[in-house]
């Protein structure tokens, strides 16, 4: 899938701006900043170790939407329970390792239908992790086993995720279209591992352009240390933005 053009507010709708920090305080100041200029906030596991369920309802009082990245990854009936208690948060997107199997995703999903039905909540998108994308081949293959590709193993798993109802995977840019192609356009790709060409990899392995992902049909582009960790923030993003227009 190639997608011919994107206009600057349909790259700010796009982008989920992560929220890396162990400071309640500086995620809200974050949100404050940057709220005009990006789609969604992220939400992850340091940050909702520390400051939890607040937190998020702070966030999305303040008006954005919350990706809930917490990757729940445990037995069916634990994570069925897990995804109501986010959506009773509000969230918008919230996520499960496709890993734990479609048994688990499954229930996720069932559950999360029928509470937003019975509490009249709105259901947010619930998407699975594929391949972390700090992982490359090598790991893959050598420390966890698994003798495929990185780009079949992201092909098989974005298919059981679709045969368990989910909307969506979390895949590297590398992988949207393949996803695309096995999945359909409507089937929703979240991109971590975004760089832009002045930023560097840090630990993230397969990376591309928010340019190029965009192209490829991502749906939302995980964006944190390209801006976060930029000595300009708020340069960095408008950069990021303006490079991304096509
Ligand atoms: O700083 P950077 O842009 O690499 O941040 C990427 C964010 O996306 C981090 O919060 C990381 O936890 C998250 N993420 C990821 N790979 C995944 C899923 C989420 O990097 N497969």
């Amino acid at each position: 899938m190639i997608v011919e053009h994107r206009t600057e507010s349909e790259v700010r709708e796009r982008l989920i701006l992560a929220l890396d920090t162990d400071d309640p305080d500086h995620a809200l100041e974050m949100v404050n900043r940057f709220r005009p200029r990006v789609g969604l906030f992220k939400v992850g596991l340091q940050l909702f170790t520390k400051a939890g369920p607040t937190l998020v309802t702070s966030i999305r009082e303040q008006g954005p939407g919350v990706f809930l990245d917490l990757k729940f990854h445990d037995i069916p009936n634990t994570v069925a329970g897990a995804v109501i208690e986010a959506a009773r948060l509000g969230v918008k997107i919230l996520n499960v390792h496709a890993s734990g199997g479609v048994e688990m995703m499954k229930a996720a999903s069932e559950s999360l239908i029928r509470t937003c039905l019975r509490e009249n909540l709105d259901r947010p998108r619930l998407i699975a992790v594929t391949v972390l994308t700090s992982l490359a081949q090598e790991a893959l293959e050598h420390e966890i086993g698994v003798p495929r590709r990185i780009e079949s193993h992201v092909k098989h798993l974005a298919s059981l995720s679709m045969r368990a109802g989910l909307d969506g995977v979390v895949a590297s840019p590398r992988e949207i279209s393949i996803i695309k192609d096995q999945c359909g356009e409507k089937f929703l790709v979240v991109t971590p591992g975004i760089r832009p060409p002045w930023s560097p990899p840090d630990d993230q392995k397969r990376t591309m352009t928010p340019k190029q992902a965009l192209m490829e049909g991502a749906d939302y582009l995980v964006i944190g240390r390209a801006v976060t960790a930029q000595k300009d923030p708020d340069a960095a993003l408008d950069r990021l933005i303006e490079e991304s227009v096509f």
